[in-house]
């Protein structure tokens, strides 16, 4: 057994309280598969889906929530091609991120380059190989865009906010107060609208009355049918989360209003295909690695997590926050 082994679990679905730690023993890598020490483990708001019960509990037990880290290969399966003990990774994938070890087949792993650290991988492995799609494959954007962002200051947002800024969009962002407004400003948006203290979608017309090519909803119910009065017609609004809960309301016949167009995408559909993953992520460690996208990252030990799951729920991060075991 691996001396100090651990994980943060949730023992049954709940609030942040219910993550305690436990012991484990890390799995020696079976054929195709890698066993990765854990340097830094990346915080994400499908991490509290999953915790609250509001995806399906994954495991008959104790759920290790958290997909993705970096770290360094200790162990290495048969068959394994290209991947060696020693080097640096990282990798996304759903769930059993929360631990100092993690045992997982190594199709899903990338190997890190020199000017990528470990704690800005884990950062950017969820959150940067999402805004890859959502702007290239889920709708593609062009220079001149006009797009409409919500939750601008959030870890998706301000990496979307600089990715958009680079693509040539004119890029309007939303965040709840004063300080969100600006950061999200310091990270590519144009605009920035406070939506909680005006309604988002009348200054949203007014910034752009044609109406928007295309805008990404992550905060769901609150949101969504506004987003949609957004559009111009024949736009595009992608459907890629609930922060502020489910969209329950919806009716097909909603899109008739401007002919538009509407995607609810998941990452891991993309992360699936090999050819996707090593593309997705060699652009976007490159555009890291030339200053294009430049990333805050925060941090705290992985045995706070309750409380970091806690800020998060209530709207007090901002950027990416990483575990440090
Ligand atoms: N489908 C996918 O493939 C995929 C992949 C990655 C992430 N996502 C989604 O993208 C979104 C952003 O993820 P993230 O990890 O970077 O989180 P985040 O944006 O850092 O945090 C969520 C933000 O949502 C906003 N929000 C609005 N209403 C809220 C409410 N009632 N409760 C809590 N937050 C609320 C808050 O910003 P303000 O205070 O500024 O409103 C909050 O900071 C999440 O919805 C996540 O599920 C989806």
């Amino acid at each position: 057994m691996t001396v100090g082994a651990y994980a943060m679990a949730a023992r049954q679905p709940g609030p942040p309280q219910v993550l305690h730690e436990i012991g484990f023993a890390p799995m020696a890598p079976a054929a195709g598969e890698v066993l990765i020490r854990h340097s830094a483990i990346g915080v994400n708001f499908i991490d509290c889906y999953f915790r609250s019960g509001l995806y399906p509990w994954p495991v008959p037990s104790d759920l290790v929530t958290g997909s993705e880290a970096a770290g360094v290969i200790e162990a290495v399966g048969d068959g394994v091609t290209g991947l060696t003990v020693g080097q640096r990774v990282a990798y996304t994938l759903p769930n059993f991120s929360y631990a100092t070890h993690r045992t997982i087949a190594a199709q899903h792993v990338v190997l890190l380059p020199d000017g990528i650290s470990d704690a800005v991988a884990a950062a950017v492995m969820l959150k940067g190989l999402t805004v890859r799609y959502l702007v290239k494959d889920s709708y593609a954007v062009k220079p001149g865009d006009t797009v409409l962002f919500h939750a601008a200051a959030g870890g998706v947002g301000l990496l979307a906010g600089q990715w958009l800024k680079a693509m040539g969009a004119r890029a309007i962002g939303t965040a709840g107060g004063p300080d969100k407004v600006a950061l999200a400003r310091a990270h590519g948006f144009a605009e920035v609208i406070d939506y909680g203290a005006t309604n988002f979608a009348d200054e949203a017309k007014r910034l752009v009355p044609q109406g928007f090519d295309v805008v990404y909803d992550s905060v769901g119910k609150d949101t969504l049918a506004r987003s949609l009065g957004c559009l111009r017609r024949h736009g595009t609004l992608v459907n890629f989360g609930q922060s502020s809960g489910p969209v329950t309301d919806f009716k097909v016949s909603d899109l008739a209003a401007g002919s538009y167009h509407l995607t609810r995408p998941v990452l891991f559909h993309f992360t699936s295909s090999r050819a996707w993953l090593e593309q997705a992520a060699a652009d976007l460690f490159h555009l890291i690695g030339n200053g294009t996208l430049k990333i805050a990252v925060h941090s705290a030990p992985l045995r706070e997590v309750a409380r970091v799951h806690s800020d998060l729920e209530a709207r007090r991060t901002t950027g990416s926050m990483v575990l440090i075991p």
